[in-house]
């Protein structure tokens, strides 16, 4: 299994260009099923989940075809095969095995698209994962709210529907995909469908901007309102998928913990706000361009304190990376959990690299210190693993991650970009 290897203690400088979003990609991908006309995402990220996504697809009958793309100006983008054009025209196989799903949650978006479409699906429960219990009982409810008989035996979902027909729904926490999935079944159903309490994530909106693409006719996304009109069938499209929020947030905190001047070339500020203003509290100077976000950091870092919420507050998937920068900031950071209820698990593994982090329930106490030191730590999930990489640039000595499968789920070419932005970094075999 691959670790990755850090001598840390090196400021992070220059500029590397931000891949398109995992957990945009995800849903998009999944949204090629409710045609049969093929689909065409450009940007898409080479990660872990997406092979798995593909793979997922591709056992249903999917012909998934990946190409280089190409960039205005007419070079050969980043990463050669980042277009990748779907065919779901010969779906035969409305299964989501098991094996599959269990190392990626976000395999319950074929749900919605395939009972849409192909009036069944089968799909496995995702089980528990590292950071909480995650039950999927509100993608049921909306799918039962338009009509799907489900049925959960022998740990698989089991939903059949001649036609989903519209509904008002109304979600009792704000999820992220199961207003994906809602809204993707919602869009060949008869009649119109109402998700209230809707996620409001930037990723949901790409979603509805690709549906409306393919001829479906989505209203409000990006609202807690979305509103569906159900169109008999949808037709093929070409989507960009948008760039990854979470990818620019961790390095704008990787630049920040280590005293560095980094420019991030192919995002947005506009998804970032919380994540911001956070930053700027720490004592960075963040420049927002058109298409680009710089950060200069001070020499020390002032400790911020956060609460992780729904969008657009500040996003749970960023909380991992701000405890490792408020591990070396001046002063006492408190950080509230409030959407998972097991995600301080790379607590633990930061103190060993000597941070000051005391935990109360779903409310962490960070101390800063004045250094860290390395040494070997274990990856747990995905962001537990981004905070350990940016502790081990800080820290003095060398940081050996194990585990790193995680990381490669979600950072297209994370050790690439760090040496991009001069960072002593190796991949050990
Ligand atoms: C998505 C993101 C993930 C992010 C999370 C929260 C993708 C692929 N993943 O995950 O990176 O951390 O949003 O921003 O986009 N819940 C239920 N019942 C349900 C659904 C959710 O109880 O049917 C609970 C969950 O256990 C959790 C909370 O609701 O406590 C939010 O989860 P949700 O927004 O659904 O997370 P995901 O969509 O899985």
């Amino acid at each position: 299994m691959d670790k990755l290897q850090i001598s840390g203690g090196v400021a992070l400088r220059g500029e590397i260009a931000i891949s398109g979003a995992k957990n945009a990609a995800l849903p998009l991908l999944c949204a090629a099923l409710l045609t049969r006309e093929p689909v065409t995402f450009t940007h898409v990220p080479h990660l872990n989940d997406i092979g798995t996504m593909l793979r997922l697809l591709e056992q249903m009958g999917v012909k998934v075809a990946r190409e280089a793309g190409k960039v205005p100006g007419g070079t050969h983008s980043a990463g050669a095969g980042d277009t990748v054009t779907l065919d779901a025209s010969a779906l035969d196989n409305p299964l989501a095995p098991y094996e599959l799903v269990k190392t990626m949650r976000a395999a319950i978006l074929v749900l919605g698209p395939l009972v849409a479409r192909a009036g069944e699906a089968k799909v496995s429960l995702p089980g528990g994962c590292a950071i909480g219990a995650r039950p999927v009982d509100q993608h049921i409810k909306g799918l039962t709210a338009m009509g799907a008989e489900i049925s959960v035996e022998h740990g698989y979902v089991h939903a059949q529907a001649t036609r989903l027909k519209g509904a008002r729904i109304f979600t009792d926490m704000v999820t992220v995909t199961g207003t994906e999935n809602l809204m993707m079944a919602a869009c060949l159903g008869a009649g119109e469908t109402i998700i209230e309490n809707a996620a409001r994530e930037p990723e949901v909106v790409d979603l509805a901007t690709c549906l409306n693409a393919m001829g479906a006719r989505v209203s409000g996304a990006g609202s807690d309102v979305i509103r569906i009109q159900g169109v008999d069938a949808l037709h093929g499209a070409t989507h960009r998928v948008m760039p990854d929020r979470i990818e620019t947030g961790t390095y704008l905190c990787a630049a920040a913990a280590t005293g560095g001047d980094v420019r991030l070339t192919g995002t947005s500020s506009a998804y970032l706000d919380a994540v911001i203003d956070k930053l700027m509290d720490t004592g960075c100077e963040i420049t927002a361009e058109r298409d680009a976000i710089r950060l200069k950091a001070p020499a020390r870092l002032n400790a911020v304190s956060i609460r992780t919420a729904p969008y657009p507050a500040f996003p749970t998937d960023m909380q991992a990376q701000f405890m490792a920068i408020n591990a070396v900031a001046d002063g006492t950071a408190v950080i509230r959990e409030t959407i998972f209820e097991n995600r301080f698990m790379h607590a633990v593994e930061l103190i060993r690299l000597g941070a000051d982090i005391k935990i109360d329930g779903n409310t962490a106490f960070v101390k800063g210190v004045a250094e860290l030191q390395g040494a070997t730590v274990m990856a747990t999930d995905l962001r537990a693993s981004a905070s350990l990489v940016i502790a081990g640039l800080v820290a003095q000595g060398e940081t050996v991650i194990e585990r790193i499968y995680h990381l490669d789920r979600g950072y297209e070419a994370l050790d690439q970009k760090l040496i991009a932005l001069g960072a002593h970094v190796a991949r050990l075999k």
